[in-house]
């Protein structure tokens, strides 16, 4: 029997180059591993919420992870530059690294994961509207 998909937020949530959804999810230790999606390109795309470099989070307000052009992702600790469509790192003290990608869908107006079979439910971690 199918199982609901996991529900990370509502498609319209995600404006192009805007404000992305923070979520948690556990990991293989059951801890809550932080996440975290956007829109690029007109397609969304999920992370790890853990830079390469110093494993920190990378948003520098809850919820902002693109730099002013709204083109790359940033690392708000040390500013480390990442390509959104795949995560990885073009600049900064980590280059040539990437984030975890998650793959997620879109479908009737929502974002869900893709393949949850072994994650749990998402958990919010934001005041998103
Ligand atoms: S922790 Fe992200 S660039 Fe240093």
């Amino acid at each position: 029997m199918a199982r609901e998909p996991r529900l990370i937020c509502a498609s319209e949530a995600l404006a192009e180059g805007g404000r992305g959804e923070r979520f948690a999810l556990a990991s293989q230790d059951g801890r809550a591993q932080q996440c975290f999606a956007v829109r690029h390109g007109g397609v969304v795309r999920a992370f790890v919420n853990r830079c390469p470099h110093l494993g920190t989070e990378l948003d520098w307000q809850p919820g902002e992870f693109f730099e002013e052009s709204g083109l790359y992702l940033v690392c708000s600790t040390h500013g480390a530059i990442f390509e959104p469509r795949t995560g990885f790192c073009v600049a900064g003290p980590c280059r040539g690294a990437s984030l975890e990608p998650l793959e997620v869908r879109e479908t009737n107006g929502q974002v869900v994961l893709a393949n949850d079979e072994a994650a749990p439910a998402p958990k919010r971690t934001s005041d998103s509207p």
